[in-house]
C-alpha cells in the first residue's frame, strides 16, 4: 500500500512539474529543421546599444506562411524562429553577418493566454533554452503590433 501511494505520489509530481515546465517555456525547444523554414525577411541594426542589435534573418513554417502573405490571424502551430548574428564591417567596407547570437521562437498556442496565444522562448547558438520573463522581455513589445497577430515581419517577395 505505501509503495502504491509513493508511486501515485511521483506520478502526480511528474505531471505537475510537466505542465509547470510547459507554462513556463522550458518545455520548448527550438525546431530541428528552422533552416528549411521560408525565410521571410532579414535586417541589420548595427548600434550594439539596441536592444534589437544584430544581422538578423527571420524564418516561418508552412503553417504560417499563407497568413504571412494574405494577413489574418495565424492558425495554431505556426512556428517563426528569428537567428541573430553579429555585425562585421569588412574591409571593403561591406556589412556581413558574423558568429551566431542567439535565436528567438514564437510558436501559436491557444493556451498561451497571458502572452497573446503565442509562446515565446530564446536559445543561445547552440540551441539551449534561455531563462527569460518572456512577458515582459518579449511580449509586451509585440503588443505593439497586435493587429497583425503580434507579428512584426511582413512578407517580402
Ligand atoms: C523592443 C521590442 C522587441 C522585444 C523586446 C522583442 N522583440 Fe521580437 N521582434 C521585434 C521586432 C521589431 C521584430 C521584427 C524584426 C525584423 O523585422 O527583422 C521582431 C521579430 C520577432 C520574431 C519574428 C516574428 C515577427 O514578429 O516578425 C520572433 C519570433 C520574435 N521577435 C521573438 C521575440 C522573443 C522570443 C523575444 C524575447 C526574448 C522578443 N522577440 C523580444 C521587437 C521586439
Amino acid at each position: 500500500m505505501r509503495k502504491i501511494s509513493m508511486l501515485l505520489f511521483l506520478m502526480a509530481f511528474t505531471l505537475v512539474a510537466t505542465l509547470s515546465f510547459a507554462v513556463m517555456g522550458k518545455g520548448i525547444s527550438l525546431p530541428k529543421g528552422w533552416r528549411s523554414f521560408v525565410h521571410v525577411k532579414s535586417m541589420v541594426i548595427p548600434d550594439k546599444n539596441h536592444g534589437l542589435y544584430g544581422f538578423h534573418h527571420i524564418y516561418v513554417n508552412q503553417k504560417g506562411l499563407e497568413t504571412l502573405k494574405n494577413g489574418g490571424m495565424y492558425p495554431e502551430g505556426t512556428v517563426f524562429v528569428g537567428v541573430f548574428y553579429d555585425v562585421v564591417t569588412e574591409k571593403d567596407g561591406s556589412i556581413n553577418q558574423g558568429k551566431k547570437l542567439f535565436y528567438v521562437y514564437m510558436r501559436k498556442d491557444k493556451t498561451a493566454t497571458e502572452t497573446g496565444g503565442w509562446r515565446y522562448a530564446a536559445f543561445d547558438p547552440d540551441g539551449k533554452y534561455l531563462e527569460k520573463d518572456v512577458k515582459k522581455e518579449c511580449y509586451e513589445c509585440h503588443t505593439a503590433v497586435k493587429d497583425s497577430d503580434y507579428i512584426f515581419s511582413k512578407f517580402i517577395e
